[in-house]
C-alpha cells in the first residue's frame, strides 16, 4: 500500500459513490441485504487506510433520497443495519481518532437511528484525524433545495440581503458548509453517473469509475486510485503555464 511519503500532491477530500451491493449479492445467489452487509464491512477498512493515504476527509455515499423506492423490506433491512453499524463501530471510530458527521436530510429516518447519529456524532466531535462524512437519506438538488429555503428565510428575516448572495454564501447553507469541496469522487460498479451526489460541492472534481462492486473494493484498489490522482493536471478553467 502506498506511504503518505510516496503521496505528495494527493486529494485531501475523498467521496465515494458505493455501489454495486445488490449485484455482488446476486452474482452469489444471496439476498440484497447480504451484499449490504458485506459493503459495510469494506467500510472500516477504507476509512483505515486514509491515513495512510494522507485523505483527510472521505464521504461516503450510503442512503439517496432516491432509495426510498426499493422494497419496503430492502429499504427497512438497510435502516437496521446503519443502527447496527453505528452501534457496533462507535467506540472504534472514536478511538482511531475519525470524526464522524452525517449529511442529508434527516427528517425522514426514524428516531431510534437519529439519536444514534448525534450520539456518534458528539463523541466523536473531539477528532481530527480522518472526517468521516456519512451520506444517509443524502440528496443534491434535496440540500440545494433546503439550503435555499433556510437562505430565503435569512433574506426575508433582514438577515441578508439579496445582493450579498453569491458562491460564497450559499455552500453555508449546504450540509456540507464545514468540509471543504471533494477534489476526487469515485464510485465502484461500472455505472459513469453521479447519481444525485454532492453537485454543488463536485463542480471541480475529478472523478473515477471503476468497474468494482463496492463490497470487493479493497485498500489497495483505493490506494491505487489515490495515487494516480497526482499526475492529473486539475486547471480548473485557466491555462497553465
Ligand atoms: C449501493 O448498492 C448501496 C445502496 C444504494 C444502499 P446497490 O444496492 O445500489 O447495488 P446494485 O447497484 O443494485 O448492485
Ligand atoms: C447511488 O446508488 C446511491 C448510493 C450509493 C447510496 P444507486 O444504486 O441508488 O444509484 P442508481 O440507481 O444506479 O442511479
Ligand atoms: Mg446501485
Amino acid at each position: 500500500m502506498a506511504s503518505e511519503s510516496e503521496i505528495t500532491n494527493g486529494p485531501k477530500h475523498v467521496a465515494i459513490i458505493m455501489d454495486g451491493n445488490g449485484r455482488w449479492a446476486q452474482a452469489r445467489g444471496r439476498p440484497r441485504l447480504f451484499g449490504h452487509h458485506a459493503g459495510a464491512k469494506r467500510v472500516k477498512q477504507n476509512v483505515r487506510a486514509c491515513k495512510g493515504l494522507g485523505v483527510k476527509y472521505l464521504t461516503i455515499f450510503a442512503f439517496s433520497t432516491e432509495n426510498w423506492k426499493r422494497t419496503q423490506s430492502e429499504v427497512s433491512g438497510l435502516m437496521s443495519l446503519f443502527r447496527q453499524y453505528i452501534r457496533r463501530e462507535a467506540r472504534g471510530l472514536r478511538d482511531e481518532g475519525v470524526r464522524v458527521r452525517f449529511i442529508g436530510d434527516r427528517v425522514k429516518l426514524d428516531d431510534k437511528l437519529i439519536a444514534l447519529m448525534d450520539e456518534l456524532e458528539l463523541m466523536t466531535a473531539q477528532n481530527d484525524e480522518v472526517h468521516l462524512t456519512i451520506a444517509l437519506n443524502y440528496g443534491g438538488r434535496d440540500e440545494v433545495a433546503r439550503a435555499t429555503k433556510r437562505l430565503a428565510q435569512d433574506v426575508a428575516a433582514g438577515l441578508l440581503k439579496p445582493q450579498d448572495v453569491d458562491e460564497e454564501t450559499l455552500p453555508k447553507y449546504l450540509d456540507t458548509y464545514v468540509l471543504p469541496d471533494p477534489d476526487l469522487v469515485i464510485r465502484t460498479s461500472g455505472e459513469a453517473r453521479i447519481s444525485n451526489f454532492l453537485l454543488w460541492q463536485s463542480a471541480y472534481a475529478e472523478y473515477e469509475f471503476v468497474d468494482t462492486l463496492w463490497p470487493d473494493f479493497s485498500p489497495e484498489e483505493f490506494g491505487k486510485i489515490v495515487k494516480s490522482y497526482g499526475r492529473r493536471d486539475r486547471r480548473f478553467g485557466a491555462v497553465l503555464a
